[in-house]
């Protein structure tokens, strides 16, 4: 793959999961619920009424799940810790059981050679605190501060790369506008409370993180969709640029010093909403990043939709013809074009790509091998868009696969499997797919070639 050879001396490869959706063990160690263990418990919630349990049993099993990142070859292991585990209550007492086990996760990926690169927060607040309001309470932010210093005085001392939040954007508005995700909700006047203090929960968790670990570098993940007008028609042109709002630069512009997009607050407010903004706080959502992460799996296309919940633009799923199995249109120039707006207009320091993948049906074969082409042939056109990105400028450097593994897919359950290696659940057998076996040829591939320029 030429595109590749653009990508930076010192390239992360990596692979992605989040603490809910492998790791099970729920009511271990002194673990409470989660919004997602209440959401997915609640009948109707979760296609086969799937929950997170057992998960990949991940929490017994870290020690073949590293071994089979080394297998892949992988130099870094994007990992979240669960707020529950770490402080059960969501507030006050540290729960040293719960972050023993990310101790021995970390103390384990680096004796393997890989980088642990931690997110603080991947949808799994304390049911207690959502008992108290949950993310539309300001002091949901301010605890989430306090967590954050208590992780990072801990494992800082191995830790150099920490993400305060993953994808907030879904955690905004598909848990409380589409009620789709926990955790449940469908009120635009608790949306946007809920999306700012997400917003100033990075801020002040970035600085915590600081705080107690001074050498750490600090960053947002944020899931980026390139926003297309289904139509040449004005109203849809309207419709794409308020979706692009709404789940673009509401998240970058106040991080990147821009402030509030101010379309998206009068939208807000026109609808009834309330945007809860303090003195000091927009300095603090934008206190320098170290890098963006961007996740990017599909590019969205939107009709205007007046009846439509706010931002009014209803996706229509775009005009290709390949698509993955959640029906997501498969375009991989649209990462490249994700890449280089990022860069373009908001000029982080570092990018890197911190998800990018596709789900599929996949089986285990007679042979005991499990063939996924289709997941081989996008990850192949992705990286090829990466590399074309890195070669125009953009400052890119890492690329993590999601997934490591088959998971649990939130309101889809476990049949939409992401991963480069399959997941038998009743077993919990791992098998490494083509894909995987695909992925770790190319990074063993750089690797050589970048030996080869020493
Ligand atoms: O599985 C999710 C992940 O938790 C967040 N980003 C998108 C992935 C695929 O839907």
């Amino acid at each position: 793959m030429n595109e590749l050879d653009s990508l930076p001396a010192g390239f992360t490869w990596g692979v992605a999961t989040s603490s809910y959706q492998i790791e099970g063990a729920v009511a271990e160690d002194g673990r409470t619920p989660s919004i997602w263990d209440t959401f997915a418990h609640a009948p109707g919630n979760v296609d086969g009424g799937h929950t997170g349990d057992v998960a990949c049993d991940h929490y017994h099993r870290w020690p073949e799940d590293i071994a089979l990142m080394k297998g892949l070859g992988v130099d870094a292991y994007r990992f979240s810790i669960a707020w529950p585990r770490v402080v059960p209550d969501g507030a006050g007492a540290v729960n040293a059981a719960g972050l023993a086990f990310y101790d021995r996760l970390v103390d384990g990926l680096l004796e393997a050679g890989i980088t642990p690169f931690p997110t603080l927060y991947h949808w799994d607040l304390p049911q207690a605190l959502q008992d108290r309001g949950g993310w539309a309470d300001r002091a949901t932010a301010e605890r989430f501060a306090e967590y954050a210093a208590a992780t990072a005085a801990v494992l800082g001392d191995r830790i150099t790369s920490w993400a305060t939040l993953n994808e907030p954007m879904c955690a905004a508005w598909i848990g409380h506008i589409e009620g789709r995700h926990a955790p449940g909700v469908r009120d635009l006047a608790v949306a946007v409370p809920a999306a700012y203090h997400l917003l100033l929960a990075h801020g002040l968790g970035a600085a915590a993180v600081r705080s107690v670990a001074p050498g750490a570098r600090v960053g947002l993940v944020n899931l980026v969709n390139p926003a297309e007008p289904a139509t040449g028609s004005d109203a849809d042109a309207r419709a794409a640029e308020r979706f692009d709002g709404h789940v673009n630069r509401w998240w970058l512009d106040p991080v990147f010093g821009r402030g509030l997009p101010a379309d998206m607050v009068e939208l807000y407010e026109r609808n009834g909403a309330r945007v809860p903004v303090r003195a000091g706080d927009l300095a603090a959502i934008a206190a320098p990043l170290d890098w963006l992460g961007v996740n990017f799996y599909n590019p969205c296309v939107l009709a205007d939709d007046p009846d439509g919940p706010v931002p009014h633009a209803r996706e229509t799923g775009g005009p290709g013809e390949r698509r993955t199995m959640l029906g997501w249109e498969i375009r991989a120039e649209g990462l490249e074009r994700t890449l280089l707006r990022v860069h373009e207009d908001y000029a982080p320091a570092e990018i890197l790509v911190t998800e990018n993948g596709s789900a599929w049906a996949d089986e285990v074969g007679p042979d005991g091998t499990v063939d996924d082409p289709g997941r081989v042939r996008y990850l192949e056109e992705h990286l090829a868009a990466c590399g074309r990105a890195a070669a125009k400028g953009v400052p890119l450097s890492g690329y993590f696969a999601w997934s490591l593994m088959d998971n649990f897919e939130w309101a889809f359950g476990y049949d939409a499997r992401f991963g480069l290696v399959h997941v038998d659940y009743p077993t919990q057998r791992r098998t490494v797919k083509a894909s995987g076996r695909r992925y770790a040829a190319i990074i063993a591939a750089q690797r050589e070639a970048a030996r080869g320029t020493e």
